[in-house]
């Protein structure tokens, strides 16, 4: 089945699933994604006082942000269904003395438990392209945002990425290869938008951000050896020439011309 190779699809039946805790709060800790979460909360329009949810909240990194945007007399819940992740979620938030302000609950986004109609806004920040069916969560998410709140998603489009490498073809196979035989839906980023307008949402907008980095953050390095080894499993790369581009990425890095370009998509609209 599509996407069996993915990790977010079920977390806690990976063989290490701490490990992705400490994927995502790498992804967070890096400047360029802060900046995306950033500008997403502004597009999103998350304000103070609000009722906020997250649906997919992994270990609340954009939870954390909204909830200190929505203040004391605000709310956010983040709904994941990995106990894992939402162990960790309340672990971290913890120390940050947010209190009742900010819940971490397990839940399945497609089967949300909450009254409809409950949340001034509902967000999920790339979740849907690692979910079989992520129109039933876009379904749920619309039901319990209130008329006149927000709905607002984003998700990366694999088929957006750039690589600057020497050897193109090598790394169009495992870039484009993997991901489409890892992600149920690797290209979600550019779909959110007219989506959100066939589910009859008002005032729907698309606001394009690129994560870039030219560092080769350890979460980068981290993706792209994974890419690889997913590659020599797909039958896409020999071992060998898996490591070569490894070593290349690498040695473009120490050289300063390291180049990495992602673009994220994302989407809102207003509840009739
Ligand atoms: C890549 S992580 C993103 C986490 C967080 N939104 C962030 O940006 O850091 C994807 C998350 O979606 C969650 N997920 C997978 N299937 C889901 C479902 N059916 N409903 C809600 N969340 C789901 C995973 O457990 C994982 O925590």
């Amino acid at each position: 089945m599509k996407g069996k190779l993915d990790p977010y699809r079920a977390i806690d039946r990976q063989r290490q699933p701490h490990s992705y805790v400490e994927h995502l709060e790498k992804r967070g800790r890096t400047p360029a994604q802060a900046r995306l979460r950033r500008r997403f909360l502004r597009f999103a329009k998350v304000a103070r006082g609000q009722r906020v949810l997250e649906v997919g909240s992994g270990t609340g990194i954009v939870a954390r942000d909204a909830a200190a945007l929505v203040g004391p007399r605000g709310r956010v819940i983040g709904v994941d269904p990995s106990r894992v992740m939402t162990e960790a979620a309340r672990g971290i938030a913890r120390p940050l003395g947010l209190g009742s302000r900010l819940v971490h609950e397990v839940g399945d986004g497609a089967r949300l438990r909450f009254a409809t109609g409950r949340f001034d806004r509902v967000v999920a920040v790339t979740v849907l392209l690692h979910v079989q069916d992520s129109d039933a969560i876009l379904d749920d998410m619309l039901r319990v945002t209130r008329p006149g709140g927000i709905l607002a998603v984003q998700d990366q489009d694999f088929g957006s990425l750039t690589l600057d490498h020497p050897d193109r073809a090598l790394t169009a196979r495992i870039m484009d290869g993997v991901v489409a035989r890892m992600y149920p839906d690797p290209w979600s980023g550019r779909t959110l938008f007219g989506r959100l307008v066939r589910l009859g949402l008002g005032r729907v907008r698309l606001f394009v951000d690129v994560f870039q980095d030219t560092t080769l953050e350890p979460y980068t390095h981290a993706m792209l050896t994974r890419r690889a080894q997913n590659a020599v499993r797909l039958g896409l790369a020999s071992a060998g020439a898996a490591a070569r581009w490894m070593a290349a990425v690498e040695r473009l890095a120490a050289a300063g011309q390291f180049a990495f370009t992602l673009n994220y998509y994302a989407a809102r609209g207003v509840k009739p």
